[in-house]
């Protein structure tokens, strides 16, 4: 099967020998790829498909697909998560969401900016519900964001990456 050329294979079959090829790997095999992709392609997902004994592309599609922790969209460098648990929504979580959009120019339903740089995608409560409302940007939680705040957040990014 042709193997999209962007989907570097020896690194693949690193991800898959350090996992010994083994199907009950399958979870972390696709945690190790997202790592180093920032996302499943789905030139890689085939590629697991093929060569892991017991398995086919559609039982790894259907794996990646069912796990919300797998995306198979690429991400951005910075991903930013805005919580819309009930805590962060009542304490304003959707216009600290709208800021983000206009300031990055992302559109509903769009997950990544069109030069790569960030992601944006709503969650569901973090468990710092005393935080509200939370935004995640890479794993670093930026609590009782307001509009204001979070432009200031994105502006340093903006600029440390200029
Ligand atoms: S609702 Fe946002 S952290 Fe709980």
């Amino acid at each position: 099967m042709a193997i999209n050329t962007k989907i570097n294979t020896s690194k693949l079959d690193e991800i898959l020998c350090r996992y010994e090829y083994k199907k009950s790997n399958l979870i972390a095999i696709l945690q190790a790829v997202q790592e180093e992709y920032r996302y499943l392609p789905e030139d890689a997902l085939i590629y697991i498909g093929t060569k892991v004994e017991g398995l086919s592309p559609a039982t790894v599609f259907g794996v990646a697909t069912f796990y919300a922790q797998f995306s198979l969209e690429p991400k951005g460098k910075f991903e930013i998560k805005v919580c819309d648990g009930t805590a962060c929504h009542v304490r304003g979580s959707m216009p600290v969401l709208n800021a983000i959009r206009n300031k990055l120019g992302i559109k509903e339903g769009q997950l990544t900016t069109d030069n790569g740089l960030f992601s944006l995608e709503t969650v569901s409560c973090l468990g710092a519900c005393g935080l509200a409302p939370v935004v995640v940007i890479n794993g670093k939680v930026h609590p009782q964001m307001t509009s204001d705040a979070i432009s200031i957040v994105l502006d340093t990014i903006l600029k440390e990456e200029e």
